[in-house]
């Protein structure tokens, strides 16, 4: 890492610790606690991951780093300060805000994330530091520092969304996971994984991004040469809401030890929007299933495709197997 750099790490460093000081020490701190406790986080889980609480007030982390003899056009660039219109001094980016602390590999903090206490229309739920000579989203994985040892251990890394499931999923006693923070997985970010795993398990939310996110994340790891498993939510739970809902043990058993190969998953990604008992949707459901994974199966995840679409759809075996053949060579 650049010299240079150095002072907006160190920056970083002091910054996190005073907001992880002001959120677990100081009256203004309380009702962040309290929204922390309420979503399950442990005192362990708000120390180990740094989190801390950035106050209402509009410059008390400006005239810290001032006081500390930072160079203020710098911390501007490191994305924890704003000049003020007028020139006259600076703010702070973050204000009111849960923080979470994003690491480099290293295990330095590098940026933060600050969640808003409650959900509002007006309000970006997450505000991020923005790009900075230390800090590319594209690159960066959440826990990934934390994580690595024993990602190396099992060979194995589960893929979330959001940094909070990575942090509940400590709960399930998962301690192999990573969040990509948003829907977007990078080739760095797969070149990483795939330095240290050869098994990937992606677990996005269950909504229509996240389904859609996780079929992209599968076809790039698989398109990377890593064996790639997608685990499924019931409904459209995230797996926080998952783990607090049925609790870690369920969510390691259930989702994480259950995972769906790509064949299973595909098909259940195009039944979602599916009614099966319309027979437009039956023939629509073989067709985009087919064309999908005739070029890319087994001839023995072709034997349980066939059979899977004859349990599902009615329609005989036979029929099935000529329709696939169909599609085999039209592809080819
Ligand atoms: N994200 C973001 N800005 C937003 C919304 C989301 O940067 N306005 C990123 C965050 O890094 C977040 C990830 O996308 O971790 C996943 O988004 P989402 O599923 O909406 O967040 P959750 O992790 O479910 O957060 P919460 O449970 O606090 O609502
Ligand atoms: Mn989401
Ligand atoms: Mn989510
Ligand atoms: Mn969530
Ligand atoms: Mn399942």
């Amino acid at each position: 890492r650049k010299l240079e750099n150095q002072s907006m790490i160190e920056a970083h460093k002091l910054a996190a610790n005073f907001y992880s000081h002001l959120l677990l020490n100081t009256v203004e701190g309380e009702k962040a606690l309290q929204y922390l406790e309420q979503r399950g986080f442990s005192r362990e889980h708000i120390e180990n991951y740094g989190i801390g609480w950035s106050l209402d007030d509009r410059e008390v982390l400006s005239q810290l780093l001032q006081r500390k003899k930072f160079d203020m056009k710098e911390m501007e660039q490191a994305g924890l300060c704003i000049m003020k219109n007028d020139g006259t001094g600076y703010f702070d980016r973050f204000r009111g805000r849960v923080m979470f602390p994003l690491h480099d590999d290293n295990g330095n903090v590098v940026a933060f994330s600050g969640r808003i206490l409650s959900d509002s229309k007006e309000e970006a739920k997450y505000l991020n530091s923005p790009e900075t000579p230390i800090f590319e989203k594209g690159r960066l994985l959440y826990n990934f520092h934390h994580a690595r040892l024993n990602v190396r251990k099992t060979g194995k890394v589960i893929l979330f969304e959001g940094f909070m499931d990575t942090i509940s999923a400590e709960r399930a006693g998962i301690m192999n996971s990573v969040a990509v923070m948003g829907t977007s997985l990078s080739d760095t970010h797969l070149t990483k994984l795939k330095r240290i795993a050869n098994q990937l398990i992606i677990c996005c939310d269950g909504d229509n991004a996240g389904w859609e996110a996780a079929r992209r994340f599968a076809i790039l790891a698989q398109q990377k040469g890593l064996d790639a498993q997608i685990a499924l939510l019931p409904g459209k739970m995230d797996p926080d809401e998952y783990i607090t809902t049925y609790g870690g043990e369920a969510f390691a058993e259930k989702v994480i030890g259950n995972p769906h190969s790509y064949m299973s998953f595909t098909m259940a990604y195009y039944k979602r929007s599916k009614n099966l008992s319309h027979e437009n949707d039956v023939l629509q459901y073989i067709h985009e299933v087919m064309e999908e994974l005739a070029p890319k199966v087994s001839p023995i995840e072709r034997d349980l495709l066939l059979r899977q679409l004859n349990t599902e759809t009615g329609v005989s075996a036979e029929a099935l197997r000529e329709q696939l053949t169909k599609t085999v060579g039209k592809i080819a």
